[in-house]
């Protein structure tokens, strides 16, 4: 199953791509997770749209051929950060590569409450004309990792936290499944 994901953070030292990390080696053979390299996209320019430049149009193919999307962020100002968006947005117009894409989002931060804000915020944009993403659906399936300082191993950066690890062993059977209706 070939996935790809975007993490909204760029920080080299990113629990949020740590995540991405952990996830990589503990699915393999289950999921072929790949990181888009959002970093590089420009500012979406609407004028750019129907011809964007190479690393967009790039970008967008990449998503249009996976079989699903995961993607994992943190939460910036109770939302999600601009980088994010900013990709979202270009993937919104013209050929809309995201409509009836599987995507599963996943957050992690280092307060109490997981991201909450911001994956309310992404499920909204995800449900916007321009993406109408088949996102996993909420009733449980919220993977939210508060505290994530005590949750990822300070040596390795992977996450070590087992009561989490479980949890999103079970959540990515169900995008597995998700993914599978096609
Ligand atoms: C600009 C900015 C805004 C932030 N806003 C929030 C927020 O609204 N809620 C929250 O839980 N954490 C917030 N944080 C703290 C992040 O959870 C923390 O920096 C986290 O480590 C970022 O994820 P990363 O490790 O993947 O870079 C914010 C951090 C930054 C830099």
């Amino acid at each position: 199953m070939n996935i790809v994901t975007l993490v909204g953070s760029l920080r080299k030292d990113s629990y949020n791509l740590q995540l991405f990390k952990t996830m990589e080696e503990r699915y393999q053979g289950k999921l072929n997770m790949t990181l888009a390299d959002i970093r590089s996209l420009p500012y979406f320019d609407q004028d750019e749209e129907n011809n964007p430049p190479q690393v967009v149009k790039d970008f967008k193919e990449a998503i249009a051929k996976a079989d699903g999307v995961i993607i994992i962020t943190p939460e910036y100002n109770w939302s999600v950060p601009g980088v994010l968006k900013n990709a979202l947005d270009w993937a919104s117009r013209v050929d809309k590569v995201f409509i009836g894409k599987p995507v599963m989002a996943i957050g992690a931060t280092l307060g109490m409450l997981g991201t909450v804000r911001a994956q309310m915020h992404l499920r909204e944009i995800l449900s916007s004309p321009g993406i109408q993403a088949k996102i996993l659906p909420p009733g449980g399936n919220e993977v939210l990792i508060g505290s994530a300082n005590q949750k990822f191993d300070d040596q390795t950066g992977k996450l070590v936290d087992e009561g989490t690890l479980s949890f999103l062993d079970n959540k990515v059977e169900a995008f597995i499944d998700l993914v599978k209706l096609g």
